[in-house]
């Protein structure tokens, strides 16, 4: 018998997919899937969407688009959160990012809403480098970046979900915050030639600063909102704020997290890199 209704917002995102993957084996879960394309469509712009897909819901996975530091987030959440509990949803499991000053007023506004909470910040992702932004310039074999001497302690994609299922599934989690990290600090030149070693591939990496990344942003016609949000998550979550690794994954999951290189060595088997289902 089917017990708690659980929905994944972002569902085909990075995350959300290997979150609905470790509840698909769960059979006292049922899982409704949040997404533009879903059969019970979802979409944070259209509010219209919301009261349909939180039928009957007892807990949800909030991954919020574009990012929670956006100037219009809170505001969407407090809508979004204040249906939700009001419809009966019991629990929420909000994706935070990790240093993000204005993210913390939508965490904020979820722990004050929701009936029961837990709050997962999380740092870049590995997988960024495979199913993301990334990964076009890795294809081209030309990386062109600003703060190449930050360090981020980059955190897997499946070490969070792992940690995002247990915070679903165990109330014994309820009102923590966890700040994921990766076991390592990386600047991203070792991280792109990390790729480079394990695709067996040659990649260039340009430093550049964040003014001349912007303007080539702007050559490339990226949308000024994207823009915005790029530009402050260089220049201020990767400010030195962030280099440094926290044990939350160990603690919830009781084992190490995933390091940089056993990530690549997995994504580069699947030829993500030498163009195969690129
Ligand atoms: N990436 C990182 O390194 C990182 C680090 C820390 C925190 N975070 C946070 O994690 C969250 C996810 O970020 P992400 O960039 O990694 O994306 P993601 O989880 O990979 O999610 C992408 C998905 O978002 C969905 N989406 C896009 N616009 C939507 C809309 N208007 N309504 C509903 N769904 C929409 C799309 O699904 P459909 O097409 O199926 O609708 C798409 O598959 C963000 O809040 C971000 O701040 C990310």
């Amino acid at each position: 018998m089917k017990t708690t209704k659980i929905l994944v917002l972002g569902a085909n995102g990075k995350t959300g997919k290997r979150v609905v993957e470790r509840l698909q084996n769960n059979n006292k879960v049922e899982i409704r899937t949040g997404s533009r394309t879903a059969e019970i469509p979802f979409d944070w712009e259209n509010s219209e969407t919301w009261n349909a897909v939180l039928d009957g819901i007892n807990t949800v996975y909030i991954t919020f688009q574009p990012d929670l530091a956006v100037p219009s987030a809170p505001e969407i959440i407090q809508k979004f959160t204040f249906l939700a509990t009001k419809l009966g949803v019991e629990k929420m499991v909000l994706l935070s990012g990790r240093g993000e000053k204005e993210a913390q007023v939508c965490e904020e506004i979820v722990k004050a809403t929701a009936k029961n909470w837990t709050i997962v910040r999380a740092s870049w992702f590995n997988q960024n480098f495979s199913e993301s932004f990334f990964l076009e310039p890795i294809l081209a074999g030309f990386v062109a970046l600003p703060r190449a001497e930050a360090l981020e302690p980059f955190t897997d994609a499946n070490d969070i979900a792992d940690v995002v299922t247990a915070c679903l599934l165990n109330a014994i989690h309820n009102g923590q915050t966890y700040e994921l990290t990766g076991p390592e600090l990386l600047t991203f030149p070792e991280a792109v030639a990390i790729i480079a070693k394990n695709s067996n591939k040659e990649i260039q990496f340009q430093a550049l600063s964040v003014e001349e990344y912007t303007q080539m942003l702007q050559e490339y016609q990226v949308p000024d909102d994207h823009i915005w949000l790029i530009k402050y998550l260089f220049e201020q979550v990767l400010d030195g704020r962030n280099s440094s690794v926290t044990n939350d994954i160990e603690k919830v999951l009781g084992r190490k997290p995933t390091d940089f290189s056993t990530y690549a060595k997995e994504a580069a088997k699947t030829g993500i890199w030498n163009g195969v289902n690129a």
